[in-house]
């Protein structure tokens, strides 16, 4: 009884790598568990769209996981059963060679096609689903333009109208309604970039002179990290951006606020005459701009973080926030940036109407504060390669910034709530 001996000896062979499997995974969740839990993950999903990929991912991983226990199996029996044990079976002649079993072969063929369309009614189910918005929530659908810049991201709010300003616009966070579909239509202004927040949805690419969109669903208001992923230039990999999911209520008193012009910080107001305390440290090139308070498991999360930063800070230096008003315009950073309501007119670069209210800077690779915007303002180019603010605005207009310039700077940017 040759058959049955095989079957249970592959049975315990595969018996035996599923186990092996299995532990290494357990092992491997184990030890990397921060990983799969990371800003940037698709192991822990946050909406509908991203569940459904991540759905589809498991489906495939368990699917090729049993073809190659099986696969594996047979591999290993055959290898063990039938090597050559002594000096002898090396010269032996080969066993009997069997082929053509209809069986066998018509079993094969059944199993693997039983196998694709296992994996393909799911995909093709998700694929429709992610492909739009369902066409039962249309209506109640949110609209959000985003288009790709190298290297940054902008989001326009075509709902929202300003009087003789056009759409709110702004820049690297998205501030979206959570419990309600987002359709994001994607666009760009030079090079293919791509859009993707992994704990949302996949990426889409936003093509030249095509459009593109994507929808995605915040189930709970949250704070995600999302990043471009098509290589677009020499800044690819830190263009990065946010997306706030904010209840009903919060998003449109978020909308109301983002919709009037910059603040204007009267001396009546902000009497105070202390100065931002800015350590101008030397950071080393590329160094990482954020602390450990953004890890998962920080004791202020990220959204309350983002909520404590809408606010105006309480003694605020009437008097430097003019100056850095001033030196906005002397150092011709109006001619890229728009501060609706100040001088700010430019559109090549991001909008900073309420750039103080934003948790980062320069597309989400920085955090917001004092020191980082310092930093950023005083270095651009050794923080971000080839960045524009610094190959199209400081370099061929030879614009440097003291320390005392930026600190004047970072007051003024700051105000901007
Ligand atoms: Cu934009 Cu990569």
């Amino acid at each position: 009884m040759r058959l049955p001996s095989f079957l249970t000896k592959l049975a315990g062979a595969g018996q035996a790598a599923l186990a092996a499997g299995s532990l290494l995974l357990v092992a491997g969740c184990k030890l990397n568990f921060w990983r799969m839990d990371g800003h940037q993950t698709t192991m822990v999903t946050s909406g509908p769209v991203a569940e459904s990929q991540l759905h589809v991912f498991y489906v495939t991983c368990w699917v090729t996981l049993i073809i190659f226990v099986i696969v594996g199996g047979v591999l290993a029996y055959a290898t063990f059963k039938f090597k050559a044990r002594t000096a002898a079976d090396e010269h032996a002649e080969p066993p009997p060679q069997g082929h053509g079993n209809p069986l066998v072969e018509f079993s094969l063929i059944g199993a693997s096609v039983l196998a694709l369309v296992f994996i393909a009614v799911p995909t093709l189910k998700a694929i429709w689903f992610t492909y739009d918005v369902p066409e039962e929530q249309k209506e109640n659908a949110y609209v959000i333009n985003a288009t790709g810049y190298q290297w940054w991201f902008k989001f326009d709010y075509p709902s929202e109208q300003i009087d003789g300003a056009g759409v709110l616009s702004t820049a690297n966070e998205l501030v979206i309604p959570a419990g309600r579909p987002v359709r994001v239509n994607l666009r760009t202004i030079d090079v293919i970039h791509s859009f993707w927040v992994p704990k949302l949805a996949g990426k889409v690419d936003m093509i030249p002179n095509r459009g593109n969109h994507l929808w995605l669903q915040a189930d709970e208001p949250g704070y995600f990290w999302g990043q471009c992923a098509e290589y677009c230039g020499d800044s690819h990999a830190v263009m990065r951006f946010r997306v706030i999911a904010l209840a009903e209520d919060e998003f449109n008193e978020w909308v109301a606020r983002e919709k009037a012009p910059a603040r204007s910080v009267t001396a009546a107001e902000a009497s105070s005459s202390a100065k931002p305390a800015i350590t101008f440290a030397s950071f080393k090139r590329n160094e990482y701009g954020f602390t450990d308070k953004w890890n998962p498991g920080a004791e202020v999360s990220p959204l309350d973080h983002w909520r404590q930063q809408q606010f105006p800070e309480k003694d605020e230096n009437a008097a430097l926030i003019a100056e850095g008003r001033q030196l906005f315009q002397a150092k011709t950073c109006i001619a890229c940036h728009t501060v609706r309501g100040h001088e700010g007119m430019g559109i090549t670069g991001p909008d900073l109407t309420h750039i103080g209210s934003r948790t980062t800077i320069a597309a989400g690779l920085l955090e917001n504060n004092a020191e980082q915007l310092a930093r950023w303002i005083m270095h651009p180019l050794d923080v971000k390669p080839g960045n524009k603010m610094y190959t199209t605005g400081y370099e061929p207009n030879g614009i440097t910034i003291s320390t005392d310039e930026a600190t004047a700077l970072v007051a003024y940017l700051h105000s901007l709530k």
